[in-house]
């Protein structure tokens, strides 16, 4: 149902993500880093479910391992149904089935696609109608890469990651996602970096004053170009995220030697996307990747952000 006056529930479906470009500048007084990245909505989904219910409670399913997802308001988006309820004056409740498939803590945006499904489907479910701008507002207070989930597509994002202009992206890329049976906390591989940057300080040069995001980034995705793409791509939280989880690093030179245009850590990782050149070149990677005992998957994108289902 679309939400139409009267309806019982809702459906909303929110992509994962992978940064293309992340550039880490300093430490905010806030806790966050102020941040330059290029984004891309996957084809990777989460499903929300809302129904009428007098208070706020949810269950959660899916495809990839559950354990350490709290189904309270520990829950992003619960916390993300309770604040549009305050912000609006709504005085009932919802319940929430969310099937999730992006991997829990893997550096996808998982828990923040949950929170923007959450907010769209409640919003079409309470009839609220928020304006796209105040959907985004509420969207950061939850998280910075929430915003992004709702819009999807590919964006730059500046701030802490919540800050959005639209990118132009021709065409479409394909990945291969190789996911792991552990997450790891994304607080932690940014204080990680900021060790390494403590000691390595003399080697690495200083922290990017005004972080921003390459021009030849920018240029790959607006020609559609994947190998172009792959030369420009960078992410500064790799090195924390390989000092955390120093076995990923012959999983990248593994995807790497058998064909992908380059493989980097999505996010904060720990799951690792390889760019390929078609859906036949990421379906062979796959497999290859597959065949050596790792859980791969192909996706593309960019596709849209959270949006109600029939
Ligand atoms: O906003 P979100 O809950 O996704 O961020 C999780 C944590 O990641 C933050 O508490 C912070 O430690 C770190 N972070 C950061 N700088 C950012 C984004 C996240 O330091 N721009």
């Amino acid at each position: 149902m679309t939400g139409a006056r009267g309806s019982a529930s809702v459906r909303v479906r929110a992509p994962g993500k992978i940064n293309l470009y992340l550039e880490v500048g300093a430490l905010q007084p806030d806790g966050y880093h102020e941040l330059a990245t290029a984004f891309q909505a996957v084809s990777l989904f989460e499903d929300v479910v809302a129904r009428h219910a007098p208070d706020f409670t949810m269950d959660v399913s899916g495809t990839v391992d559950l354990s350490g997802v709290p189904s309270d308001d520990r829950n992003l988006a619960l916390r993300a149904a309770r604040l549009l309820a305050r912000e609006t004056g709504y005085t009932g409740g919802v319940h929430l089935d969310v099937h999730k498939q992006v991997p829990v803590a893997g550096g996808m945006g998982g828990g923040s696609a949950d929170a923007a499904a959450a907010l769209v489907a409640c919003d079409a479910l309470w009839e609220t109608r928020l304006s796209g701008a105040e959907l985004h507002r509420l969207a950061a207070q939850l998280g910075a890469d929430v915003p992004f989930a709702l819009k999807g597509g590919t964006a730059i994002g500046t701030g802490r990651g919540d800050v959005l202009s639209p990118a132009l992206a021709r065409g479409r890329f394909d990945w291969v996602l190789v996911t792991s049976d552990e997450g790891v906390s994304t607080p932690k591989v940014y204080g990680e970096l900021d060790a390494h940057r403590d000691r390595h300080r003399l080697d690495i040069g200083p922290v990017p004053a005004r972080p921003s995001v390459a021009t030849e980034v920018l240029h790959a995705l607006r020609a559609g170009d994947a190998d172009m793409l792959a030369a420009a791509v960078r992410n500064d939280l790799q090195v924390a995220t390989l000092r955390l989880r120093p076995d990923l690093a012959e999983v990248l030179e593994l995807g790497e030697s058998s064909g992908a245009l380059v493989g980097m850590v999505s996010g904060s990782g720990p799951t690792l996307a390889f760019l390929c050149l078609s859906p036949e070149h990421a379906l062979e990677l796959r497999a290859t990747l597959a065949a050596a005992g790792h859980r791969a998957r192909s996706v593309h994108g960019p596709v849209p952000g959270a949006r109600v289902v029939a």
